[in-house]
């Protein structure tokens, strides 16, 4: 059993239900009985393999923990409530006051936030670098680093960094490398070939197999020795190359409470069934969106790695496997004629979130970067005039129908708008 779909369904499972069940039932139970006291004890001091309480441990949550090792190569894994549960967990495992992360200002919004204004009162510096530039990743890193943290294909700017060569960069400076590759997913890119120490996900988008739930993964890809890491020497020692998710597991994650339900890994299993195929249809819906908006002569750009003209075509085709991902952002005239024309859609939903089943639009400056001032957006590219369109599984014809007609539509065009004229519009 080697290629990706096969596992995606029958990897990892245990087989060993009571009933035969073929689909491992949703174990809603928060507390597990234990035969005697000598168990109990074992089990809490992690020696015997039993659930006790789901906020830590859940049959469930397991066996989708353990669908996803065995797609990932056998990295250690654990499920929480939210990508963004992923990321924090992950952070706040590594680093502490006094120290820094470097990464990039181009981060989906919420994660940049989380750096900049939940983390830094506690005393974490955020260093944002331009991460297409790898002199200046390695002139970042110093001695109170504690990791470089990435998106595969940023969102939404849709921006590619090269994820083998700083994973390089991180290796020799003795940092771990956290990928975020929720846009790309374990099926596009793989972390662990790449060098990467620690991939993170929302699961939320196309593992979840329709935006059912919200969840969120650690996979640590057994990479990074962890006694370089200061927080986790000690660990190091006890645990070896365990040290990370030990320190999640019995710390970090049990702490914060920030568990995945087990309805939502049973959700999530189901949904990773179907992933392989589901990609292969956005991907492919994606690119010849970006190819139809390419020509409309309203549309003044197009941002999208697949197509050649794009400045990250060449290093995408060669780090995801000739596919591009199934978002894509484009710039029309004026904020004004970006809502028009989201107004004006029929197929399209309005809504925030990526990679679900149905294509879905916004205008991100409005909302996903709303907290932040016109100067910080202009900072993090993200327009006034840019709208992000997440590509669904439905039949490429008719988006393409709902496009050309919400475009056609649009109010002409005025003439002679100057830039600076167009600025003080968005203020
Ligand atoms: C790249 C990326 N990472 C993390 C997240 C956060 O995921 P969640 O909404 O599951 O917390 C998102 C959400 O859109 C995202 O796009």
């Amino acid at each position: 059993m080697s290629e990706f779909a096969t596992i995606a369904v029958h990897g990892g499972t245990s087989n060993s239900d009571a009933h035969g069940a073929l689909r491992p039932p949703i174990y809603d139970s928060v507390a597990f009985e234990h035969p005697d006291a000598r168990s109990m004890q074992l089990t809490f001091e992690g020696r015997k393999p039993a659930h006790a309480y789901s906020r830590i441990t859940n049959p469930t949550v397991s066996d989708f923990e353990q669908r996803i090792s065995t797609l990932c190569g056998g990295g250690f894994v654990l499920a929480v409530s939210s990508g963004m549960a992923a990321i924090s967990n992950t952070i706040l495992a590594l680093a502490g006051a006094d120290t820094n992360i470097v990464t990039s200002r181009n981060l989906f919004g919420n994660t940049l936030s989380l750096f900049q204004k939940t983390l830094a009162p506690w005393g974490l510096e955020t260093r944002c670098v331009d991460m297409t530039d790898l002199g200046a990743v390695a002139t970042a890193i110093d001695g109170k680093t504690r990791a470089v943290f990435l998106e595969t294909m940023t969102n939404p700017q849709l921006e590619v960094a090269d994820c083998t060569a700083i994973a390089g960069i991180c290796r020799d400076k003795n940092v771990p490398l956290i990928m975020d590759n929720t846009v790309m997913t374990p099926y596009l890119f793989d972390c662990k070939e790449a060098g990467v120490a620690i991939e993170v996900l929302s699961s939320t988008k196309y593992i979840s197999g329709g935006a059912t739930t919200l969840g969120g993964l650690i996979i640590d890809h057994g990479t990074f020795d962890w006694s370089n890491a200061p927080r986790l020497v000690e660990r190091a020692e006890k645990f070896g190359r365990m040290a990370l998710l030990s320190s999640l597991r019995q710390e970090v994650y049990r702490n914060l409470g920030a568990c995945m339900a087990p309805n939502t890994a049973y959700l999530h299993t189901l949904g990773l069934e179907t992933l392989k195929m589901r990609i292969e249809k956005s991907c492919g819906n994606a690119a010849e969106i970006a190819h139809f908006l390419n020509d409309h002569p309203r549309v003044r750009d197009v941002h999208y790695p697949g197509l050649e003209s794009s400045q990250f075509h060449v290093l995408s085709n060669r780090q995801f496997k000739g596919r591009y991902g199934g978002i894509l952002t484009f710039e029309l005239d004026s904020q004004e004629t970006c809502f028009a024309l989201i107004d004006g859609l029929q197929l399209i939903r309005r809504a925030t979130n990526i990679n679900d089943n149905k294509s879905l639009i916004i205008h991100p400056a409005s909302t996903i970067f709303a907290e932040y001032s016109a100067g910080e957006k202009e900072e993090m590219a993200i327009r006034p005039t840019t709208i992000r369109l997440s590509v669904g599984i439905e039949e490429c014809d008719d988006i393409i129908a709902d496009l050309a007609d919400g475009l056609d539509a649009l109010p002409s065009m005025r003439t002679g708008t100057s830039s600076a004229a167009r600025q003080q519009q968005y203020a």
